[in-house]
């Protein structure tokens, strides 16, 4: 008995919810109420592309994929990360979370012109916890072109999960998702333990520049326990070295 309430209640997952809404709703009122009520936020600025070439990111001899990534050189990550630390997108971040954040899997996403009901093209959250992606649009806006699917309010709802089939819910209809299409530079935040994402069934190809954030400290998956390991593991970046 103490130990199913501890599994259901007491664990770090339930805890790190719990003081999430503390935080958000009594603690700290400031910032962006959009993340922490929908789950996910367009930003009211637009990324400027000066002085950034991403031409090596999105050469493909043909686009008979469904998705390609290719990773980010730092040196043009710090010039991306320095200009959305310029436009305030960077503050936004660290508003919702509140603490110490580290980086990673900072790439230039592409979809190709096949279709997908598989893996990450399943309704799912992505099971690390909190976390933040930011979608930056790399194309104009087109209707045919597979859209961010997002389960509005679904990052308060999720708590727990045991195995793969948990983080996964194909059978939820799509039509009860926000589908949202950017226009090239604009900037979207999504947090990634919502529900997220549907079947991809356009061919029309688009890409987006996709950074992945991620909140350190004791109720969260990153922790001092676990950090040197997780570094190496993941390529951690410190936001704070990055941006100075
Ligand atoms: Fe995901």
């Amino acid at each position: 008995m103490i130990n199913l309430i501890r599994n259901k209640y007491l664990n770090r997952r339930v805890i790190q919810q719990f003081y999430f809404n503390l935080y958000h709703n009594i603690l700290f009122r400031k910032g962006n109420k959009d993340i922490f009520n929908s789950g996910y936020h367009v930003f009211d600025k637009n990324f400027p592309f000066e002085n950034i070439n991403l031409d090596k990111y999105l050469n493909f001899p043909n686009n008979n994929f469904v998705s390609e990534r290719r990773k980010i050189d730092l040196v043009d990550l710090k010039k991306i990360y320095d200009i959305l630390s310029k436009i305030g997108a960077i503050s936004v971040i660290k508003d919702y979370f509140g603490t110490k954040i580290y980086s990673y899997d900072n790439s230039v996403l592409t979809l190709g012109n096949k279709k997908s009901s598989d893996g990450s093209f399943q309704p799912h959250h992505d099971s690390k916890g909190r976390r933040i992606k930011i979608y930056i649009w790399l194309n104009d806006k087109n209707l045919n072109t597979h859209p961010l699917y997002y389960l509005k309010k679904t990052h308060k709802q999720i708590l727990n999960w045991k195995k793969y089939e948990d983080t996964r819910f194909p059978n939820i209809n799509k039509k009860k998702f926000d589908a949202i299409y950017g226009n090239k530079g604009n900037i979207i935040f999504f947090d990634t333990h919502g529900i997220h994402s549907h079947f991809k069934e356009t061919d029309v190809p688009r890409s987006v520049i996709e950074l992945t954030f991620e909140p350190f400290g004791l109720l969260n998956r990153l922790n001092s326990k676990n950090i040197k390991s997780e570094t190496e593991r993941l390529g951690l970046i410190d936001l704070d070295e990055l941006i100075k």
